[in-house]
């Protein structure tokens, strides 16, 4: 009989990226600051991740929180209506409660009556790349315009006596906004279950590093090529690579495959630490503060606990 399955050469959509935003906390816990709460150092710390600093919101400022202020940062950068926004999709793990959504609660907050549809997806740290999609699909059919966030505070399922994983997360949130436009917009979203309990929250995170960070070294260049692939375009044609900030090593193991030209390689990790599904949303909304040029080819790449993994080539 003939397996049918999804063909990924469908992900293709033409939409407009509108606007950019971003909200990080204004706390800051630093390498040395963790020496004193675990048995680490920032001798250790900055080497192996490339992290310095991370943002660490207040105890009662939540996700909600996050999400909200990055979204209005995005509607104030694009001068938008919020009572055109007719989508939100939040991706997210960290939520306080299980429901309402993040996603709900930001629409409440927005102060956007009715017309809409608002839910939160969880795909750990590729949950960005997989709502982008979700997105683009959606404003393709009876949506006008889509609010997408990734929203973490990491700081609420990170065992502060776990040195091990406590050193590597930061709290913050980015946003998109989009509608249906004319650029030509590619995604390769996958997963798997092989390596389901190599990286697990349940009160708190918990992970095996090393195959985490092997994993993520063999997925990126394959998540790259593949949707280079899809959208028929060679890697020269790319102008900025954006990958999801996990550490510092992750991001120079694939840099140092031929033929990616280190300068177009964006990170921030240095100051923030890995915000999971934010990540990727918070380095866009950075780049677009920093590039005032229109249209440039960006590669987006995601990877994360499941595992899950995805990339997208967009204009912005
Ligand atoms: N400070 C000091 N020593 C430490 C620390 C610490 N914070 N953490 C671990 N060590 C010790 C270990 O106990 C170990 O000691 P041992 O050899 O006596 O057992 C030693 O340092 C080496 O530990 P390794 O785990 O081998 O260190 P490694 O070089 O692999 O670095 C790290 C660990 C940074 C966690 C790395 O594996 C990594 O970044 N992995 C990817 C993690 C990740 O990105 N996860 C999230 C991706 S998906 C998502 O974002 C949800």
């Amino acid at each position: 009989m003939k397996l049918l399955r999804r063909k990924i050469t469908l992900s293709k959509y033409k939409i407009n990226i509108i606007s950019t935003g971003k909200y990080l906390p204004t706390k800051e816990l630093t390498n040395d600051d963790l020496s004193k709460m675990v048995d680490t150092s920032d001798e250790w710390i900055y080497p192996r991740t490339g992290i310095r600093v991370r943002k660490i919101a207040d105890e009662n400022e939540t996700v909600v929180d996050l999400a909200y202020k990055s979204a209005q940062d995005a509607i104030l950068k694009g001068n938008i209506n919020k009572d055109e926004i007719d989508l939100i999709i939040v991706s997210t793990i960290t939520n306080e409660v299980k429901n309402p959504s993040v996603a709900n609660m930001v629409q409440k907050r927005l102060n956007i009556k009715g017309k809409v549809m608002s839910f939160d997806i969880n795909a750990a740290c590729t949950g960005f790349v997989y709502a982008l999609e979700i997105a683009s699909a959606l404003v393709n059919t009876n949506f006008n315009k889509a609010l997408v966030i990734g929203a973490e505070k990491m700081t609420n399922i990170v065992d502060f006596t776990d040195r091990n994983t406590c050193i590597l997360f930061g709290d913050g949130a980015g946003s998109l906004i989009i509608s249906k436009g004319n650029d030509e917009t590619h995604f390769y979203n996958d997963s798997d279950g092989d390596l389901l309990e190599e990286l697990v929250v349940s009160d708190y995170i918990k992970m095996d590093g090393r195959k985490v960070f092997k994993f993520a070294v063999d997925i990126i260049p394959k998540a790259i090529n593949e949707v280079l692939n899809l959208a028929n375009l060679n890697i020269d044609q790319i102008d900025y690579f954006l990958p999801h900030q996990a550490n510092i090593r992750i991001i120079d193991a694939f840099v140092n495959k031929p033929n990616i030209d280190k300068n177009k390689v964006l990170n921030n990790i240095e100051y923030y630490g890995n915000t999971s599904a934010a990540s990727i949303p918070i380095l866009l909304d950075e780049y677009k503060e920093q590039n005032k040029k229109d249209k440039n080819n960006l590669l987006i790449v995601g990877f994360g606990g499941g595992f899950t993994w995805g990339s997208a080539i967009i204009k912005l």
